[in-house]
């Protein structure tokens, strides 16, 4: 099946001969599978009378060889399925299992996707980008001080990089563009954060989706922002490449080094916002972060700072 998919990317058509040809199957068979292919994947493919079968839209798969060759020489190996319940889980197992970090899993995409307060992540075929860097952490919680924001910038940056001008960062590690969601981010972490740990770091990058009723929130993609295919492995080149220098300069530095430049990416600086944690709810103004990538907010008139991966901002009505 993912053979068929693969002759037909390119968005071109191709005769049902042709293909049969290339998988060695009858013309009968290929009709099997191209249905399949549409009910399995969620793809629409047109078929033509005399010109045959094409992809409604031309597909950028992943390959983890052409990740490499994009990429700059020694990055992290990486590891594509082309469907997992979740990256994060999956290298979660591959560090039970004893696999050396620093490594990186992909995957085509998630039938269980995570994403953060316990929230599915939508994980269409082929479509965005699934993504988890496995790192091994052994200098304390120093390393891990800021480290999902740190994570922040690194997207950010890549979609700056491809066009998405309008990219920036929503507090603790949402990034934005255009006021809509284009990334999430999920650190997990196995071992012991006061000695030798590992954390995945899980990003979903919205790329070249254009339509998703599931989606419960206001999205957007690369492709919406920018308005061409990208192709998903030298994205995920790019976001190697800026995911190392931002985690070089945090683990030499710390997170105090880049606590001015993520201000300066933050979208609500200054606004006035409600802080939720699960039924609670805390209005204030931001002021921006704290050299430990706390949140620090006015109260009443009153400096307070806020840490934990369930907490989550909104914007309020009067601001
Ligand atoms: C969020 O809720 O904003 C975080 C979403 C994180 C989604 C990514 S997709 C790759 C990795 N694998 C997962 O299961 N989740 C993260």
């Amino acid at each position: 099946m993912l053979k068929l998919l693969k002759l037909l990317k390119d968005g071109r058509f191709h005769s049902g001969e042709a293909l049969g040809a290339a998988l060695g199957v009858s013309r009968s068979a290929v009709w099997k599978q191209l249905q399949h292919l549409e009910a399995e994947f969620g793809l629409s493919v047109h078929k033509v009378r005399g010109r045959g079968y094409r992809l409604a839209a031309p597909l950028s798969l992943l390959d983890a060889h052409l990740v490499g060759e994009a990429g700059a020489d020694g990055c992290w190996p990486v590891q594509v399925y082309d469907e997992i319940d979740s990256t994060n889980a999956e290298a979660l197992r591959l560090v039970s299992a004893g696999r050396q970090a620093p490594f990186v899993v992909l995957a085509e995409r998630q039938t269980a996707g995570r994403g953060r307060r316990g929230r599915h992540w939508v994980s269409p075929f082929a479509q965005n980008l699934y993504y988890s860097l496995v790192l091994r952490i052994d200098g304390g919680m120093r390393q891990l001080e800021g480290l999902s924001l740190v994570v922040g910038l690194a997207v950010m940056r890549t979609l700056r990089a491809v066009g998405v001008n309008t990219a920036g960062l929503k507090w603790p590690n949402d990034v934005l563009a255009d006021n809509r969601k284009i990334s999430g981010i999920l650190l997990e972490l196995v071992g012991d954060p006061a000695d030798v740990c590992h954390v995945v770091l899980g990003i979903g990058i919205n790329v070249n989706m254009q339509s998703c009723e599931e989606v419960d929130q206001a999205w957007t993609s690369i492709r919406l922002q920018t308005g061409q295919l990208v192709d998903r492995n030298n994205l995920v080149a790019q976001l190697n490449s800026n995911l190392r220098a931002y985690l070089d300069l945090h683990r030499q530095s710390g997170f105090e080094s880049l606590q001015v430049e993520w201000e300066q990416a933050h979208l609500w600086q200054g606004c006035a916002v409600s802080l939720i944690a699960g039924v609670t709810r805390l209005d204030g103004t931001v002021l921006g972060i704290d050299k430990q990538g706390a949140l620090r907010l006015q109260v009443d008139g009153v400096e307070k700072s806020f840490s934990g991966g369930e907490l989550s901002l909104r914007l309020r009505d009067d601001s």
